[in-house]
């Protein structure tokens, strides 16, 4: 059957979009649109990704943009309500533990697919930005400078072998986002005498990405210090080597107070025996007496607290409420630690306690992440006015469309 097509007026900028990409992927502008056809037909939707940002883009950098992520160790999804916030349409998850799953369900209805060293990378969609909140791990010094000094193309192989950080670096490898936002805690940058970092930092490097990171405090959002390490990578292929990125400088005018975020009458389960208020300031009067400043902290409601743990459900010694001189203080409720993180009243708690501490205590604050995902946006604005481009990426390796078509994978 003879495959021929006529479209007519077709807008420049498409025009020399199907060019591009065309000549890209080695196909013939015909073959190309039909590819494109195909997928549609096929999948029985508009491959989005192809055409979303190939409207007309305005001058003014918008507050929010159309974009794809993929939202991996997800937790209960603190990446995702940032990035949704600014337009981004999560296309897959990933988080292997069956609780935060369960929370991460009954908010985006979707359950992220589970441990992350089995996932296939084909079944990864492809995206604009890689969002993750990994783990932290040591890597072997020794690895790295033996397998360098070999001249191995990607040290990180060897050097972070049997990491979960080796697993995010294979897929950055294998998928090329055009950027990735990491976030990790602020002990990243000390960890391992600074050599995690080390890695972590070259690795991303080596990948072809440039990499710009910043310790921010979450108080300038919620009333709580919480600092992070946010790690954001562009992609030299796709932006160049002079980017306009910097991180957020200005910190809210009217930040939280911890009393903002209380609830009105907490149950009385939620206040301290007083076999373990005893106990609590017996500890930390002799850690005083040692000289150790560890203790519990008796929180100024006009103030904000120290960081929420995921092992605040122990005892909850390090956020404590006071209650007046005749009742013992308090733990917060799980409703007051989410408002703690800024996860707002209307995603429903539907794990016990000790999960919801413990998923809201490793949450990352979504208000940083939308703040840190603005300035991000500046730079896709850029992208997209100044080299009048979409996002979508030049890949070096086989693309997940490729690898259903293998006909199209030329020398
Ligand atoms: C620091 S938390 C990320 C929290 C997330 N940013 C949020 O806002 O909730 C790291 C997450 O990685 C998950 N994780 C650890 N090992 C994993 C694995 N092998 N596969 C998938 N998820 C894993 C943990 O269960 C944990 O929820």
């Amino acid at each position: 059957m003879s495959k021929n097509i006529l479209i007519r007026n077709v807008p420049e900028s498409i025009h020399n979009w199907i060019e591009e990409e065309r000549y890209y992927r080695r196909m013939s502008k015909q073959d190309f649109i039909f590819q494109v056809l195909e997928k549609t037909s096929t999948y029985g939707q508009l491959p989005l990704h192809y055409f979303e940002n190939i409207h007309p883009v305005a001058e003014t950098v918008p507050s929010a943009i159309s974009f794809s992520f993929v939202d991996l160790f997800s937790g209960i999804g603190g990446f995702r309500l940032g990035l949704q916030k600014v337009g981004g349409r999560c296309l897959f998850s990933c988080e292997w533990d069956a609780n935060a799953q369960k929370t991460y369900y009954s908010w985006f209805g979707e359950t992220p697919y589970g441990d992350i060293r089995t996932l296939k990378i084909s079944d990864i969609p492809d995206h604009d930005i890689l969002a993750a909140g990994f783990p932290c791990q040591p890597f072997s010094i020794a690895g790295v400078s033996k397998k360098k000094s070999l001249g191995r193309a990607h040290g990180f192989k060897d050097s972070t072998q049997g990491t979960l950080f080796f697993h995010l670096a294979t897929i950055i490898e294998n998928k090329r986002p055009p950027i990735v936002f990491l976030e990790n805690v602020k002990n990243l940058l000390s960890h391992d005498n600074g050599n995690t970092w080390k890695v972590i930092e070259n690795t991303l490097k080596d990948l072809n990405y440039i990499v710009y990171h910043k310790v921010i405090d979450a108080c300038a959002y919620v009333p709580q210090h919480r600092q992070r390490i946010i790690i954001v990578c562009f992609d030299r292929d796709v932006f160049g080597n002079e980017i306009p990125f910097s991180f957020p400088e200005k910190l809210a005018s009217t930040p939280l107070k911890l009393k903002d975020v209380l609830e009105d009458n907490p149950d009385s389960k939620y206040t301290l025996s007083n076999h373990l208020w005893s106990y609590l300031k017996a500890y930390a009067k002799k850690h005083k007496e040692k000289g150790n400043g560890f203790g519990y902290g008796l929180c100024d409601l006009n103030g904000i607290t120290r960081t929420l743990s995921a092992r605040y459900y122990k005892d909850g010694s390090e956020i404590l409420i006071p209650q007046g001189k005749t009742k013992n203080p308090r733990r917060l409720t799980p409703r007051e630690t989410a408002r703690l993180m800024g996860f707002p009243d209307e995603l429903k708690i539907v794990v016990s306690d000790t999960q919801a501490y413990k998923q809201f205590g490793n949450a990352v604050v979504p208000a940083v992440i939308e703040t840190v995902a603005k300035q991000i946006i500046e730079v896709i604005h850029w992208h997209l006015t100044s080299k009048g481009r979409c996002l979508i990426k030049r890949q070096t390796s086989t693309t997940a469309l490729e690898s259903r078509h293998p006909e199209l994978s030329h020398t």
